[in-house]
């Protein structure tokens, strides 16, 4: 059975949401394992254990935040040396605040961490912009969910921007399904 890690840093709960509604719609693809996880709880079994990864930051100063570079410098990095994330599917998403409605560094921090796992080999999923949700949560890196209005209060991360996340889920579960369930099937044969 396919093995989807769903992991995250959140500090006022909004990643945290759109986190859980990614492993939601992994966990509705048949016979997909998915385990939800803060970052700053991932080990190196964890990434043995996952056939497909999925990583969730804050944009924090246009970049991923702080917690989420910790574990792929301090984790992920000693397991590129073995290169045992190769072949692995991989897939981002976050949140931001979108101060100025535009340019919140939300692309430059989804970007960073695709190219962290292609750097460690992975195939990547991006979010095709017929995704339900799409057009609120929508850049076709992985879903983008922002928190706040235009007035920088804060509205929390609504139901559509959800339901992309839900969706980039499923997607990923179904890719890791289809490259690594039966690769399982065969072996157990
Ligand atoms: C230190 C810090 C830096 C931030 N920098 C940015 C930024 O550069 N661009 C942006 O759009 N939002 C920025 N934000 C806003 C957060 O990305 C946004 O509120 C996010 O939804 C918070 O996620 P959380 O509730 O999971 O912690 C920043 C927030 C903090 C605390």
């Amino acid at each position: 059975m396919p093995n989807v890690l769903v992991g995250y840093s959140s500090d006022y709960g909004n990643t945290k949401r759109v986190a859980e509604a990614v492993a939601e719609g992994a966990n509705n693809v048949h016979g997909t394992i998915v385990h939800l996880k803060p970052v700053d709880e991932l080990s190196t079994d964890d990434l043995g254990w996952a056939d497909g990864i999925i990583l969730g930051t804050p944009v924090h100063m246009g970049s991923p935040e702080w917690r989420i570079k910790r574990f792929i410098d301090k984790v992920c990095g000693p397991v590129w040396m073995k290169d045992g994330l190769v072949g692995k599917v991989a897939a981002v998403f976050g949140t931001n605040s979108g101060y100025g409605n535009e340019g919140s560094g939300g692309e430059l921090a989804l970007l960073a961490l695709l190219a962290n796992f292609a750097e460690l080999g992975c195939i990547l999923v991006p979010l095709p912009k017929s995704t339900p949700g799409y057009r609120h949560a929508g850049i076709h890196w992985g879903p983008l969910a922002r928190s706040l209005g235009e007035q920088m209060e804060q509205l929390g991360v609504t139901a559509e921007k959800l339901d992309a996340a839900r969706h980039h889920g499923g997607n990923v579960a179904r890719l890791t399904a289809a490259l690594y369930g039966k690769q399982i099937f065969a072996k157990a044969r």
